[in-house]
């Protein structure tokens, strides 16, 4: 079903209305809602902060039913030294989900960026590194056991040809399983699971989304990983959008052959980046939201035609917040489906009708 609505969309109610005789199915009031029935959890990347800004919750609570810390679980929040865990704002992501009725994804306890100086500085040899990963891993899984559903364990090891990047977790000097492929990560996979038997456990990655020498290297580690029964549950795809035509049907392929493997897909960070102005932080095109629009939509649709895809979450919701602008200085941003003043935009409405297409006992 798709609808032009126009500026009166959110006055249509929930369920149906009746037309003459008819029963016409309508939009439901919320994204949340339109996901309920579809087993697919409707995300988003949340900061803290932002959690005393009304218009911020209520358009949260109302939209989303998953949240993930966009930073404040990374080390660089967790670990302000060698000896300190801090919990606090990872705790208030928790403690906002349990009052919405809404489930957590944690992210990310290895990732060979944003982490803090003084681990970056301090020449670990790595025996100490494999400990204190060990330690980082085992607490936190620990802390946020039966609060945090499913963890990125790994964030980004791999480059963009499908070699393992360098980073202080692999090889420099890494945890001790340097030139061993993929060993570190699932020494990894296997301490999360050890830590919280409970939790899903994912891959986490951008540019491998679609078929290509990335995401076949990422398909031969699970597929390996699977074989050998370690612990892996899922493939996060990231789904940060900067070229405006993606190509679905090989996005849609690459998540049905993951699915087969049985693992889980989550989309995980979608946000599409429009061009801007750095100056005035104006669109250079408004036509660009109506691609967007599309471009949501077709991905929704991608993960909502595979039952393994359980999960879309996009890297915040509303243009206020986002990394994109600060990341492009300024020449790309409007990433997401909300305004600046949280009012919904085409990319919002696309979705819906996306949810809203996709069948309820997919
Ligand atoms: C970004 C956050 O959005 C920023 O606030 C932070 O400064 C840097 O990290 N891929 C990831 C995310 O997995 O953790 C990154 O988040 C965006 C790219």
């Amino acid at each position: 079903m798709s609808a032009d609505f126009g500026q009166s969309w959110a006055r249509f109610a929930f369920a149906t209305i009746a037309v003459g005789s008819l029963a016409v199915p309508t939009l439901a009031q919320s994204l949340r809602q339109e996901a309920d029935c579809r087993g697919v959890l409707i995300g988003t990347a949340v900061r803290p902060a932002q959690f005393s800004e009304l218009p911020y919750t209520t358009t949260l609570v109302r939209e989303f039913d998953l949240i993930q810390p966009e930073d404040v679980m990374k080390w660089s929040t967790i670990r302000p030294d060698r000896t300190t865990f801090d919990f606090t704002a990872g705790d208030q992501v928790v403690a906002f989900a349990a009052a919405h009725k809404m489930k957590v994804r944690g992210h990310t306890l290895v990732w060979g960026r944003h982490n803090p100086l003084w681990l970056e500085s301090a020449h670990y040899t790595p025996a100490e590194l494999s400990a204190l990963l060990h330690e980082h891993i085992t607490r936190v899984a620990q802390h946020f056991r039966g609060k945090v559903f499913a963890w990125d364990v790994l964030n980004e090891a791999f480059d963009e040809n499908g070699k393992l990047r360098s980073s202080i977790w692999y090889d420099q000097p890494g945890i001790g399983l340097a030139g061993k492929g993929t060993a570190y990560i699932e020494q990894a996979l296997r301490w999360t699971h050890a830590a919280d038997p409970d939790a899903l456990l994912f891959y986490n990655d951008a540019e491998g989304e679609a078929l290509n020498p990335k995401s076949d290297a990422l398909y031969a580690m699970v597929k390996d990983f699977k074989r050998r029964g370690v612990p892996v549950d899922g493939i996060g795809m990231q789904m940060h959008i900067f070229d405006l035509h993606p190509d679905v049907p090989s996005i849609g392929a690459n998540i049905a052959r993951f699915t087969a493997l049985g693992v889980q897909i989550h989309i995980t960070e979608m946000d599409v980046a429009l061009p801007a102005d750095p100056d005035t932080g104006n669109l250079r095109n408004s036509e660009d939201l109506l691609r967007q629009a599309a471009v949501y939509r077709e991905i929704a649709a991608a993960c909502l035609a595979h039952p393994g895809c359980t999960a879309f979450q996009t890297w915040g919701f509303s243009d206020k917040y986002s990394w994109i602008r600060s990341y492009f200085r300024g020449n790309k941003g409007a990433a997401l489906p909300f305004d600046e003043k949280y009012s919904p935009k085409p990319a919002y409405r696309a979705l819906k009708e996306a949810f809203a297409d996709a069948s309820c006992d997919r």
